[in-house]
């Protein structure tokens, strides 16, 4: 494994990223920009041909801990158009420092080995030191901030308590979150103290993405529309909260990501984020009222439209910029990640439609 030291890690050239240079910054602080900032959740991924060239000599776990590598998947998204980069890595990367044994397996996806199922297990959680165990990746925030010359922004980010602690406890995907929920009713006094060191551990975290060079961060609780708005509150709210209240001094704009979470936006917007990510079961002009105009709203194409006819495409494109009306502080998304079957030419398609359409627009 690599892990390089990365003390003294400055960002390089930080006033070459003020929202007066960058349309996505600008609009993560809802203010008017030229275009419709535009990037993609797993922008840098398999629906690439170069990205797939690079997965054939390389695990994904092993690409993601080679600084080199991984910046260079980061930068691969440049060509779209794309307003924004993400750091290439994965929400369960803390996992791994913690002590769970993480492998990709094809057609089941992520496996966590051994599971988290009791109070002994977090007893046995190890400390973390981010800059060591996760060294790496900040590694990669720094060749990349030093290759992108100030052409766009990046993007460092972190999984949520509770999507991370589902993934922990169930060992890997899941569909109804069975035992993540009888931990919860079972024992909160575990399930509570499992939440707190994975707050703990995803702040230290994104500080130092932050201190790297990331500026912006997006906290990603993929799966916490599984949950009722009364368990979110009692159970997970203090968490993501903690975690994003705590990053507010560094001055990056905040991302808060879930999906299924139309029951439950005003308290997503409660827990924090200066922009909340939401999906396309909902319409994105309820969404936004929902959460309020105080905030930005990241969203919400339909990851599945990439795959559908050009006009198609265009007019579901066309029907989320007319919800967004002209209000400064939407950044254009899909409502979740990129399909692997995704065509390219779309994903381009979409980047070069939504900037001409807000040109268009006379902003
Ligand atoms: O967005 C980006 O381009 C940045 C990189 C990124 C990855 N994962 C790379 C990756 C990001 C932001 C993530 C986040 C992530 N990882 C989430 C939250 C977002 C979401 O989609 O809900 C989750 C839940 C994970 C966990 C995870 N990692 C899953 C479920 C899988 C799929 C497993 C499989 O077998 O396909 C991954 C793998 C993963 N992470 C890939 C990529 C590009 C697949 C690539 C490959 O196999 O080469």
């Amino acid at each position: 494994m690599h892990t390089r030291p990365i003390s003294n890690l400055q960002s390089p050239t930080p006033e070459t990223h003020s929202p007066t240079t960058s349309p996505f910054l600008a609009a993560c602080w809802r203010q008017p920009t030229d275009v419709t900032p535009v990037w993609f959740m797993r922008q840098a991924g398999r629906y690439m041909p170069e990205y797939r060239a690079l997965r054939e000599k390389y695990g994904l776990l092993e690409m993601m801990r080679i600084p080199e590598l991984a910046a260079q998947v980061t930068l691969m998204p440049l060509r779209l158009g794309v307003d924004t980069l993400i750091l290439f890595a994965d929400i369960l990367l803390p996992l791994v420092a913690l002590g769970f044994d993480l492998t990709f397996v094809p057609g089941k996806g992520p496996v966590l080995d051994p599971p988290l199922r009791n109070a002994d297990d977090v007893a046995r959680l190890r400390p973390v030191k981010v800059e060591e165990a996760l060294g790496y990746v900040l590694e990669t925030v720094h060749l990349v901030r030093a290759a992108v010359e100030g052409r766009v922004p990046l993007i460092g980010f972190a999984g949520a308590p509770f999507t991370l602690a589902s993934y922990a406890i169930e060992g890997g995907s899941s569909r109804h979150y069975l035992r993540t929920k009888r931990l919860m009713y079972e024992d909160p006094q575990t399930w509570h103290a499992f939440m707190d060191r994975l707050a703990d551990v995803t702040l230290a975290y994104l500080r130092a993405q932050v201190r790297a060079g990331a500026q912006a961060i997006q906290l990603f609780d993929s799966w916490v529309g599984a949950l009722s708005p009364a368990d979110y509150r009692a159970y997970v709210l203090p968490y993501s909260q903690r975690i994003l209240d705590g990053l507010a001094d560094l001055g990056v704009p905040r991302i808060h990501f879930g999906t299924g979470t139309a029951g439950m936006l005003p308290l997503l917007r409660e827990a924090g984020g200066d922009v909340i990510g939401v999906d396309w079961r909902i319409d994105l002009d309820r969404a936004w009222a929902l959460v309020g105009y105080d905030v930005g709203i990241q969203g919400n194409l339909d990851p599945v439209v990439l795959l559908a006819p050009r006009e198609v495409i265009a007019r579901e494109v066309r029907r989320i910029l007319r919800q967004a009306n002209g209000r400064p502080g939407h950044i254009f998304n899909l409502g979740h990640g990129i399909l692997p079957e995704t065509p390219v030419e779309n994903v381009a398609f979409v980047v070069e439609m939504v900037h001409q359409m807000t040109i268009d627009d006379g902003r």
